[in-house]
């Protein structure tokens, strides 16, 4: 391979995958007379990729647009695996970089197979053993780990995971999660937001609780169940807002509405770009989310996440105790809620920071683990540890 530049072709299409590509495809570009980036995004997400790619100021060579509202994992699929046949036979990189369980990253994988190019899977490895749980995105990480010859596992335990499925050892490389890379570049002490809402919240005097939904098996009942244990917390802590950055789905923003719309102390509002949704964070004294990003971005800000699913894929942080797994029913996830707003040991323990997914790094040894295989440096990456 050495002569010629190694054509390493990104491809993502969802808010998560952005952000946790970006330095990545940063990364890349740094290693100009190796490598020739190119970056493909699916646009699953439209609004919600297009601010990261704002942020992290990345300029797509090809955008597939596949997006439409209400859209099905069959049109995700579909549009998604034409699309890139399409480029791919324009772009003929050597090997396509997916990233996580998405089902923009499952076609990626696919669609690079089909071509026979390589593919390198980024954040491989993780785990729940359920494949409805969560769905579709087991699954969709499972079958992309199947097409990957490069496995970039974020952590040993996913590692171990892979080595148990006879992935051999010499193709998976322990990297650290990028998202941690994402996260120091955009979390700052003197941080100030532009919006109003966000400007005005009382950080020092009330207590802050963080409150994002998204997940497909969360769509419909479990959802109104967590929203409805919201109203009775609100209703009897004064002292308590939830800042509620709503998800662009429909299916989201109508049980939200039904249930949340007029609070006082309870603010909807609309997805945030990165910048402040991160600093947000930072700010906060409590998360409850079902999303896998912020499970993985709340240990290293030392805050306590409830998680509203029944099972998670990153059992790092829940045995680090900083991550508790609670699932959506009414009582359960009101009753650990008030246990942190009420228990200042109970808060004091799950607010330890610890990074067991990251130091900042990863992206670096992705690429050196990149320029190692294809011959342009003798140099295996370094392991992370945490
Ligand atoms: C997708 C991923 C999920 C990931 C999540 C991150 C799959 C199957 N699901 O789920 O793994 O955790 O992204 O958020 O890959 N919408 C907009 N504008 C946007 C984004 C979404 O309007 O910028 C609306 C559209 O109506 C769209 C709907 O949200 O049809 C659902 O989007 P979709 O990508 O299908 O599902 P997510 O729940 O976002
Ligand atoms: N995030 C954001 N704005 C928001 C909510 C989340 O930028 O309003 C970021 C968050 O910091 C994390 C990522 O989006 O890095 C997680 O995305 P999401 O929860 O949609 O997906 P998941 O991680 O569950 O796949």
């Amino acid at each position: 391979m050495a002569g010629k530049k190694l054509k390493v072709m990104s491809v993502f299409g969802t808010r998560p995958e952005a952000i946790k590509m970006a330095p990545v495809v940063l990364e890349l570009s740094k290693h100009s007379e190796e490598i020739e980036p190119i970056v493909a995004v699916t646009a699953q997400h439209r609004e919600m990729l297009d601010q990261v790619l704002n942020l992290f100021q990345l300029k797509p060579n090809y955008d597939l647009n596949i997006m439409s509202a209400g859209q099905t994992l069959f049109d995700i699929t579909s549009r998604a695996l034409l699309g890139l046949n399409e480029v791919l036979t324009d772009a003929k990189p050597d090997i396509v970089l997916v990233h996580g369980d998405t089902t923009t990253a499952f076609a990626g994988a696919l669609a690079a197979y089909y071509h026979q190019i390589a593919v390198g899977h980024v954040e491989a490895g993780l785990r729940t053993g359920n494949k409805f749980s969560p769905y579709p995105e087991e699954m969709n990480r499972r079958l992309t780990g199947s097409l990957a010859d490069m496995h970039f596992a974020p952590t040993k335990t996913s590692e171990e995971n892979l080595l148990r499925e006879n992935v051999s050892a010499e193709n998976i490389f322990v990297t650290g999660n990028t998202v941690i890379d994402a996260l120091h570049a955009t979390v700052k002490k003197d941080f100030k937001f532009e919006d109003e809402l966000l400007q005005k919240i009382d950080y020092e005097n009330k207590k802050i609780i963080l409150l994002t939904t998204h997940r497909r098996e969360n769509l419909g009942e479990p959802m109104r169940h967590v929203y409805k244990a919201m109203k009775k917390i609100v209703g009897e802590f004064s002292e308590v807002e939830i800042v509620f950055p709503v998800h662009k789905n429909p299916k989201v923003r109508e049980v939200v509405d039904s249930e949340l719309g007029g609070l006082e102390q309870v603010h909807l509002i609309d997805p945030l770009d990165y910048e402040p949704f991160a600093n947000l964070m930072s700010r906060t004294n409590l998360i409850l989310t079902d999303s896998g990003g912020i499970q993985e971005e709340a240990p290293s800000l030392g805050k306590p996440v409830i998680v509203l699913r029944d099972t998670t894929e990153r059992p790092e942080a829940v045995a680090a105790g900083t991550v508790k797994l609670v699932g959506t029913a009414l009582d359960d996830v009101y009753n650990a809620t008030k246990i942190l707003l009420t228990d200042a040991d109970e808060y004091s323990k799950m607010s330890e920071a610890c990074n067991p997914y990251g130091d900042g790094l990863a992206a670096k040894r992705i690429v050196q683990a990149l320029l190692w295989k294809y011959n342009f440096s003798n140099q295996p990456p370094e392991i992370f540890q945490p």
